[in-house]
């Protein structure tokens, strides 16, 4: 199959709308993108939910006159399939992605005839970063993110390492043990990867923070850029310095303590960011994005309450999130978004914020007039949670079907389908059973 990017036609439209780069002048005008997305965050884990954590960064920008707060925003059930739903626009079950993660080793990639957000950014004439978290495959070159379209790349390929040592000890399958070995790894361009042992000790929100730093000091501004920095935290092990206990001494639950320094180290980092930008002037001209990739683990200090369900699960836990978009020039009207929003539709969104005019692409549609302005152009009524063996679900309006499983490792379920009534105000979730047939 021929490989494309973007289709001749947005090109041409691109032209046409006097966006693109035509008379070789610079395009400073268009805006920045920082996206950036937490790692299994909880539904419940900030602090303007539960009050015993400390989030002041995130709530000083979720709740900015000149951000959107997306109470109805979706994302799949786990980190492999919503990243590769970020980065190709599509679902996970058309691009073979939707059954679970990459294990540690597996031979496994997302198919690369489906264009990553970053190739279509580069073309159009972006730079384009990625600091942190992959797992989007690593076993061939083709599939390494500056095979896919980033000019830079740092940070780790698999599902997880350890925050100090960087170490991937995971349990290989095949093998039947424990494999240990570093993943830290940069990449300059074209999958040339290269180890970093130099950085044991160094725990990794603050190590991501300051790479993303470094790459945007370096960054030749007469282009903008789209930086995806993707923290490892608040994923496990439950690892942080200790000098974040102070912060969440009335958490009772021992895990759920460690957790919230956890939450609180990538809370401080994002602050530091936001003043980095401003002191750089990057800060005016870029939309900061803040998301989560699925929900978050009990046993892991986790809570997704009020929802039912954690990470893995296909119920509301495992698959809304907390998410908004910051930006003072570009945000003009602040406050809530209710409609409803999946991460399939990043890919219109982020080209439509970089002035591309576009419905849709993939299986997104373009929400960035209404993320923007309040005003829906276009609206999504519809979604589709998963569709995999194990279980799958779809969304229209307040109902959700769910057919077969939807937790984890649980297989007597496997013929049952159900509807559910869910509530969209944020408070109030609670799945409602209207239906049931076996
Ligand atoms: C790295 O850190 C993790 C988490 O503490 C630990 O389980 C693992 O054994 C360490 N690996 C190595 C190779 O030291
Ligand atoms: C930045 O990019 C422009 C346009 O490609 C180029 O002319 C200039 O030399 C670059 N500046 C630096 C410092 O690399
Ligand atoms: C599910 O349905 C299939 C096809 O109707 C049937 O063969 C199978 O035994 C059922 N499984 C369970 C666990 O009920």
């Amino acid at each position: 199959m021929k490989r494309t990017t973007l289709p001749f036609f947005l090109l041409l439209l691109l032209h046409y709308y006097g966006i693109a780069d035509v008379d070789g002048q610079t395009a400073t005008q268009k805006p920045n993108v920082l996206f950036i997305m937490a790692d299994d965050l909880g539904f419940n884990d900030l602090d303007w939910k539960d009050s015993t954590l400390h989030t002041p960064n995130l709530r000083n920008l979720a709740f900015h006159k000149n951000t959107a707060l997306m109470t109805n925003s979706y994302v799949n059930q786990l980190c492999t399939p919503t990243r590769s739903a970020f980065m190709t626009g599509y679902y996970p079950f058309r691009v073979g992605t939707q059954a679970g993660v990459f294990l540690h080793m597996e031979p496994a990639g997302v198919p690369t005839m489906f264009p990553f957000l970053s190739e279509n950014m580069r073309q159009l004439d972006y730079s384009t970063y990625l600091v942190g978290k992959w797992h989007l495959g690593y076993c061939k070159k083709e599939f390494l993110p500056t095979n896919r379209g980033f000019d830079y790349f740092y940070g780790f390929y698999g599902p997880q390492t350890g925050y100090f040592n960087h170490s991937a000890d995971q349990y290989h399958r095949e093998l039947k043990r424990v494999v240990k070995g570093l993943d830290l790894f940069e990449e300059v361009g074209n999958g040339k990867s290269v180890p970093d042992f130099s950085q044991n000790g160094v725990y990794s929100t603050d190590l991501f923070t300051d790479v993303a730093m470094s790459v945007l000091d370096n960054h030749n501004s007469t282009k903008p850029f789209f930086m995806f920095l993707s923290y490892q935290a608040v994923h496990p092990p439950l690892q942080v310095p200790r000098s974040y206990d102070k912060y969440c001494t009335r958490v009772k639950n021992r895990y759920r303590r460690i957790y919230c320094g956890m939450l609180t180290a990538m809370d401080f980092a994002i602050g530091r960011l936001v003043e980095y930008l401003k002191a750089a002037n990057l800060y005016e001209n870029t939309v900061i994005v803040f998301t989560s990739d699925n929900g978050g683990t009990s046993n892991f200090g986790a809570s997704n309450a009020p929802l039912r369900g954690e990470k893995d699960t296909i119920w509301e836990g495992g698959t809304k999130t907390t998410t908004f978009v910051h930006s003072p020039m570009y945000v003009e009207e602040g406050g809530t978004r209710e409609m409803m929003f999946h991460v399939v539709d990043w890919h219109a969104t982020i080209l439509s914020i970089t002035g591309l005019e576009i419905d849709s692409y993939g299986d997104g549609i373009n929400q960035w007039e209404y993320i923007r302005t309040n005003r829906p152009k276009f609206r999504r009524f519809q979604f589709v949670y998963n569709i995999a063996d194990h279980g799958s679900a779809i969304r229209d309006g307040d109902y959700k079907l769910i057919v077969g499983n939807v937790d984890r490792k649980m297989s007597k379920d496997k013929n049952r389908t159900r509807l559910f009534r869910i509530s969209s105000k944020i408070s109030l979730t609670i799945d409602v059973l209207l239906k049931f047939q076996n």
